[in-house]
């Protein structure tokens, strides 16, 4: 995991769609109550109405702004995605001409673990040579979720959030570590087919979770020669606060060091973990040099860990 280059992320974006649905909102349409989801979630709204493509441009476009850098000079764009806005073209490509890029553009299809993938790439890419990208994870759960189902159409949103990253002189900056897995005998255990809506096993996929993120998060720890204590901030995918606490404590991460949205926004999949650090920004905890551990799953069933050193400066 050495490089002669370093990582920054310069520039951090989010998007939501206006439509707020809460629990409340929920209990007149569905057999559930405030009290269940919130107990057993940690859920008390989500956004939704949106679209996946004109969330990553928002959260996109923030994310430029604040890294203070133009379109044009962004040498790649990675779309996390498992709800693209049509099966081709990519929706990568609709979001880049929106923005005015003028580099190559891919979606990566890892569901909820989709983000935490893109980040993994886009640090071997920057070592190799490129010097910005900008990296979005967006999801438009709603579109795909059986609104009358209680069993899923409680835990999912639509949600996007951006990074720009960058290549700095401070070679311990970025990916420290990281691990990625797949089990591809529980595929069905969360699935949607083209066209359809999401169904799930909820136990199963919580269990798996906790086992996944937990040998996953430890994997990646191990590998940047940290333990779970040298955590400033913990951005889990944002699926079940149960998930994050059980995670957190076998993993020995205070549980104040956790970033938490998910009872803002549901579970948005691939917008998430960005979500996640925009938020543990905004509380003035990710300052340069906070070691920063973030960890994804999702349908496949597939995962993926990575723990950063974060840093905001470019190269000079
Ligand atoms: O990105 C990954 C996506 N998915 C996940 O991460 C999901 C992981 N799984 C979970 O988060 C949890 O399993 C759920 C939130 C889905 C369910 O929570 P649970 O504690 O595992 O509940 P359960 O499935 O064991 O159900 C307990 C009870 C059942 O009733 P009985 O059999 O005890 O009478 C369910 O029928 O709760 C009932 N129930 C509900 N009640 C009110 C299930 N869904 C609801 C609901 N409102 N929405």
């Amino acid at each position: 995991m050495t490089s002669t280059r370093g990582m920054a992320v310069t520039g951090l974006g989010t998007a939501l769609p206006p439509t707020v649905l809460t629990n409340a909102d929920l209990e007149q349409t569905l057999d559930t109550s405030d009290a269940w989801i919130t107990e057993r979630t940690g859920i008390r709204e989500r956004r939704v109405d949106g679209s996946t493509g004109e969330l990553a441009v928002q959260a996109a476009r923030a994310a430029l702004a604040d890294a203070g850098v133009e379109a044009e000079s962004v040498d790649l764009l990675i779309l996390a995605t498992e709800t693209p806005d049509a099966l081709m073209p990519a929706t990568s490509a609709s979001v880049a001409g929106e923005l005015g890029l003028r580099c190559g553009s891919f979606d990566l299809n890892a569901a909820c673990a989709g983000f935490t993938y893109g980040l993994v790439i886009a640090e071997r890419l920057v070592a190799g040579g490129l010097d910005r990208i900008l990296l979005v994870g967006s999801d438009s759960m709603w579109s795909i979720t059986d609104h009358d189902d209680r069993n899923t159409a409680v835990l999912f949103g639509d949600g996007a959030g951006a990074l720009v990253l960058e290549a700095t002189a401070d070679d311990s900056a970025g990916v420290l570590g990281w691990d990625a897995g797949t089990d591809g005998t529980l595929g069905s255990v969360l699935a949607c087919d083209i066209g359809g809506t999401i169904r799930m096993d909820g136990q199963t996929v919580f269990k798996k979770a906790v086992r996944v993120v937990v040998e996953s998060c430890a994997a990646a720890l191990e590998k940047a020669k940290l333990a779970g204590d040298d955590v400033d901030v913990f951005a889990p995918h944002q699926a079940n606060v149960r998930i994050i606490d059980a995670s957190a404590r076998r993993l020995g991460i205070p549980g104040d060091r956790c970033a938490v949205v998910l009872d803002r926004t549901g579970n948005t999949s691939a917008g998430s973990i960005p979500l996640a650090l925009a938020d543990a920004r905004e509380r003035g905890r990710l300052h340069d040099g906070a070691i920063v551990l973030v960890s994804g799953f999702g349908a496949g069933m597939t995962w993926a860990s990575a723990v950063l050193r974060w840093a905001s400066q470019p190269i000079p």
